[in-house]
């Protein structure tokens, strides 16, 4: 799995959040990403929730601080102890179990949790499909992840990027969708100027580049070139299609 090493490296680690959150873009980038999370996540008070590749904690301490029941696994022990640390300074152990633990093998038996979710972690997936499958399986209702999408602006500076990343297209998570027995009833389309160009822009900038990017994704032509996409996905029934799911599509505004 891509990915898989990269993360494991002290120093990689602690650079993690520096370099992707602080500045008024990267500060921009956390509160949007965990806007559109919450949004797709739904209800979450006293719910049993996986995160899975749970990283710095970024995410489980917004379930924990929201009142979910957490449960927390990355492979790296480096980010695992930025995020216990993160969690003991904001005194939320008790709300989340932390431990390491590898993606492709997850040790709960079916249907453990209400809500299965792994953020910015389907880019570094080799095989979506399993991946999906096995999400699928020790949830009993939802998952929840998100894509880096094929047709965005993130294409420019992809194939650069030190740890590899897999982009996808609409097409292909209806694909994914179909083939691990689930249905997609939500999605928010977000940031159609992709993260990297909000690292490396000025803070006296960043607000005209976040009002830009809010007009793009409120036409259609920006959405369809949304750098990252939110996706909600249902459990079917035995009888196929569950027709409770009513689908929604959103942007990020
Ligand atoms: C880009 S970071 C995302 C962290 C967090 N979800 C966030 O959005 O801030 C990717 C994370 O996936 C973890 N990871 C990579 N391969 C994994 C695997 N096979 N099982 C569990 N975690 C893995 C890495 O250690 C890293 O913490």
């Amino acid at each position: 799995m891509k990915g898989k090493k990269w993360y494991k490296n002290q120093e990689i680690a602690e650079k993690y959040e520096p370099k992707r959150f602080s500045g008024a873009g990267g500060t921009y980038i956390n509160q949007t990403e965990k806007s559109c999370v919450k949004k797709t996540l739904g209800q979450i008070k006293n719910k049993k929730i996986l995160e899975i590749a749970t990283g710095t904690g970024r995410f489980s301490l917004m379930l924990a601080e929201n009142g979910a029941d957490v449960t927390a696994c990355d492979i790296s022990t480096p980010m695992l102890e930025i995020a216990q640390d993160k969690a003991e300074r904001k005194g939320l152990t008790n709300k989340i179990n932390f431990f390491k633990g590898d993606a492709e093998k997850l040790p709960f038996k079916d249907n453990t949790f209400d809500k299965v979710m792994a953020i910015r972690f389907m880019h570094l997936v080799d095989d979506p499909e399993k991946f999906l499958k096995e999400m699928a399986r020790v949830t009993k209702d939802t998952v929840i992840f998100d894509t880096f999408n094929l047709q965005s602006f993130r294409i420019l500076y992809n194939k650069i990027l030190p740890m590899d990343s897999r982009l996808y297209s609409e097409n292909e998570v209806k694909q994914l969708a179909k083939k691990t027995n689930l249905q997609i009833t939500k999605k928010i389309d977000s940031f159609v100027i992709p993260f990297a160009v909000y690292r490396y822009t000025p803070d006296l900038l960043a607000n005209t580049l976040k009002e830009i990017d809010y007009t793009m994704l409120n036409k259609q032509t920006g959405k369809k070139l949304s750098s990252v996409t939110y996706w909600k996905l249902k459990k079917k029934t035995k009888g196929g299609k569950n027709k409770s799911h009513k689908k929604s599509t959103d942007t990020n505004k």
